[in-house]
């Protein structure tokens, strides 16, 4: 069975591919349009397709649109409810269902061969549910944390034997989601963009508002919870976007992000009893990539296992919603689901380019020896992520023993000082000086630095003592592995600083002319890319 899966409605549109239960390819319309997040998320733009994507898995697999048994849309108009009676303030909201009705149709334009017959109408956060649970082989309780779908902003649910039983759906205006993105909004950054920051800004605060959160965000007895109005400029004035961020930004942030991991363990431990005690959880939707709140939930929560889907957010459910239509559990075992090129095609670019570039014995060891002389290395091998984490495949790496590291990285892609950065490290090695979720491959958790470790890894110490770590893989990332053993054998350090690669406002770096703009553009050292190195130093020598 051959099911493309479409998410359009809302933001970051992506396509993903399933046949014959094996994930082809996966990937959002921003890593093609070079546009963040692919579109605004304004009911204006839910017509826009995530075309680009959409054809590139189809070519990928070698398949036409006419050869699709269904295409998969990660929204159901048929559910959606006007949206004054769903307490939401937004006057165009309708034009997301008319869109969304008229989808088949444009889909057929955007793949010209397909039958608009075929397309298929998933609920949002069935869609989401499926990111999740279907991805795991095991049953598992599934919650979906998210800012909206059709009319609902959660679902907590059961798998079983690949079908979902929902248990519970918190209708809107309740939104946990929401609620994250108007701190955002407040706090002067880009809602349904820049939630990761607010939650980075909260460990810089107290939780001196968490009473008034506690009051306002309540769970109740059936699962669900409930949201009050929040009048934020009685608790921090509203910040603008170059505005000055205070004590009293970062305690509103510190309390809303406080609230919301006491909730989502309310809701996680319902979900556990009401879905007969399973081992598994498994969690998706924007919310779910609140790395803080999911190291809480795997320490406090009553499960034995934790699995949040890479791509959690909205792009997620273009997987989600094919894996719903195919009704099986599909194992994740790789976010590398996006575009790859042969040595032979990066060969033919860095010779266009005009690049002098060598062949080293190992590309990782090449690599090692530069973060090792702390250099910076833009390390671009295999296929590109799903999902809005570096993992190894389109990353810049650093030397994690050197304070400055985190300045360094940041100016390199223009962005907040207070924006931490994030540990690689030997799942051999994990134990010895991290604590929390292991394995965590995907980088959806925080890790405590062991004391011992702190004042040699301070690069990526974050300032409440934790780290966001990923923990890599012989089997799965050979290459990564042999660069971090690598780099462990000249500095006994087995940690290495993983950012993505990308500069501050722009997708991540996805073809190979896309890595060599970065590499002159920005005072990188390396540039690793497939088995060959290009030095600055020499590059740029005429
Ligand atoms: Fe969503």
């Amino acid at each position: 069975m051959r099911v493309l899966g479409i998410n359009a409605i809302f933001h970051d549109p992506a396509a993903a591919l399933v046949v014959d239960g094996q994930v082809v390819a996966a990937a959002e319309e921003e890593r093609f349009s070079r546009r963040k997040h692919g579109k605004r998320p304004v009911p204006f733009a839910a017509w826009e397709l995530p075309e680009l994507a959409a054809a590139w898995c189809l070519e990928e697999a070698g398949l036409r649109p006419g050869d699709l048994d269904a295409v998969a849309y990660s929204f159901d108009p048929g559910l959606s409810r006007d949206a004054a009676s769903l307490g939401l303030n937004d006057p165009w909201d309708h034009l997301r269902v008319d869109y969304a009705r008229r989808a088949p149709q444009f889909l057929g334009a955007a793949l010209p061969g397909l039958d608009p017959e075929q397309v298929r109408f998933v609920p949002h956060h069935v869609a989401h549910a499926a990111s999740a649970g279907l991805s795991v082989p095991e049953d598992s309780a599934v919650l979906v944390l998210d800012g909206r779908g059709e009319v609902a902003s959660h679902l907590a649910g059961a798998y079983r034997g690949g079908e979902l039983e929902v248990l519970k759906c918190q209708e809107l205006p309740h939104s946990l989601g929401l609620l994250y993105e108007d701190l955002t909004r407040h706090l002067g950054f880009l809602h349904s963009s820049d939630e990761y920051k607010v939650m980075a800004l909260a460990s810089y605060g107290r939780p001196r508002f968490l009473n008034v959160f506690r009051d306002l965000v309540r769970t109740t007895d059936d699962g669900g919870f409930t949201v009050e109005r929040i009048d934020w400029d009685a608790l921090a004035k509203a910040r603008t976007a170059d505005g000055e961020m205070t004590e009293a930004h970062a305690d509103l942030a510190s309390s809303v992000q406080t609230r919301l991991e006491e909730v989502l363990l309310d809701l996680a431990r319902w979900t556990y009893e009401a879905a007969g005690g399973p081992k598994t959880l498994t969690m998706a939707g924007g919310t779910a990539l609140n790395c803080v709140a999911n190291a809480r939930i795997a320490a406090e929560g009553p499960y034995e296992r934790v699995w949040v889907q890479p791509a959690a957010g909205d792009s997620g459910t273009a997987l989600g919603a094919a894996l719903a239509v195919t009704g099986r559990n599909v194992p994740f075992t790789t976010a590398a689901l996006g575009r790859g090129w042969t040595d032979d095609e990066l060969e033919a670019e860095l010779r266009r380019a005009g690049l002098p570039y060598t062949r080293p014995e190992s590309i990782a060891a090449e690599a090692a020896r530069v973060l090792a002389a702390n250099g910076i290395v833009a390390w671009y091998q295999g296929r590109s992520e799903y999902g809005p984490r570096a993992l190894g495949h389109r990353s810049l790496l650093a030397h994690p023993g050197d304070a400055d590291t985190q300045t360094r990285m940041n100016d390199v892609k223009g962005r907040e000082q207070f924006r931490p950065i994030a540990p690689m490290v030997r799942a051999e090695r994990f134990d010895d000086i991290f604590e929390g979720v292991n394995p965590s491959p995907y980088m959806l958790f925080v890790h405590r630095v062991k004391p011992e470790w702190k004042d040699r890894i301070p690069a990526v110490t974050h300032v409440d003592g934790t780290a966001r770590v990923q923990t890599v893989h012989t089997g799965t990332e050979p290459l990564v592995a042999e660069m971090l053993a690598e780099f462990e054998r000249l500095t006994e350090l087995p940690v290495v600083v993983n950012t993505s690669l990308n500069t501050a406002g722009r997708p991540m770096v996805d073809t190979p002319r896309e890595a060599m703009e970065l590499f002159g553009s920005a005072p990188v050292d390396l540039l690793a890319i497939g088995p060959f190195a290009v030095h600055r130093a020499t590059a740029f020598q005429k």
